[in-house]
């Protein structure tokens, strides 16, 4: 297996997070059939894990491509940079798919965009949660469907990256 040296250690395996990734997908289903909803990914960080996830909601479904983002290297700026336009999304389920809810600014942020625009509804999927790093002004900030909690770690690997490598590793690992 390709583990580089930055790697301290392997915290989900690829199976372990195609089971989870399954999991989410299953409830999505039930909970999304016949809604037509939209996905959408919020880039760069989430890009693998969406795509696996939709491919395990056995609905119609939609989606879409959002760019925000708040890191550089290893660190939270507290600013949250917001790239795109958000899509029409007037009257959609929509479902927000991110990597990772850290300080949870960048999902607020996110997710306060996406309410002025009037969606029927919106939901967020995370694959991890750091839960004890929340910003106080978010502490009650939580997704509706979240695949790990996670403690503070930085980690990398399916899709998340330490200033823009390690995304193509398979599985998620504890970054030294
Ligand atoms: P906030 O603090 O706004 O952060 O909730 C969410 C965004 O920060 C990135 N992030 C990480 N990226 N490993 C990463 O590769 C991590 O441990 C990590 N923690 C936060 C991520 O891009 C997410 O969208
Ligand atoms: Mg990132």
């Amino acid at each position: 297996m390709y583990v580089p040296e930055k790697i301290e250690r392997i915290l989900y395996t690829q199976e372990e997070l195609a089971e989870r990734v399954r999991q989410l997908g299953e409830r999505l289903t039930s909970d999304y059939g016949g809604k037509n909803p939209l996905f959408v990914c919020v880039l760069k960080g989430s890009v693998v894990f969406f795509a696996d996830l939709i491919r395990g909601v056995r609905c119609p479904l939609e989606i879409e491509f959002y760019k925000a983002s708040s890191y550089d290297g290893t660190r939270s700026t507290g600013k949250v940079d917001s790239k795109s336009d958000v899509p029409d999304i007037t009257g959609r389920d929509v479902v927000l798919v991110e990597d990772i809810v850290d300080t949870a600014r960048t999902l607020s942020d996110v997710k306060a965009r996406f309410l002025e625009k009037s969606p029927a509804s919106l939901k967020i999927a995370c694959l991890l949660d750091k839960r004890s790093c929340r910003d106080e002004r978010f502490k009650n900030f939580s997704a509706d469907y979240t695949g790990f909690e996670i403690e503070n770690l930085f980690v990398v690997g399916y899709g998340l990256d330490c200033s823009q490598a390690f995304r193509n590793l398979p599985y998620i690992g504890v970054y030294k």
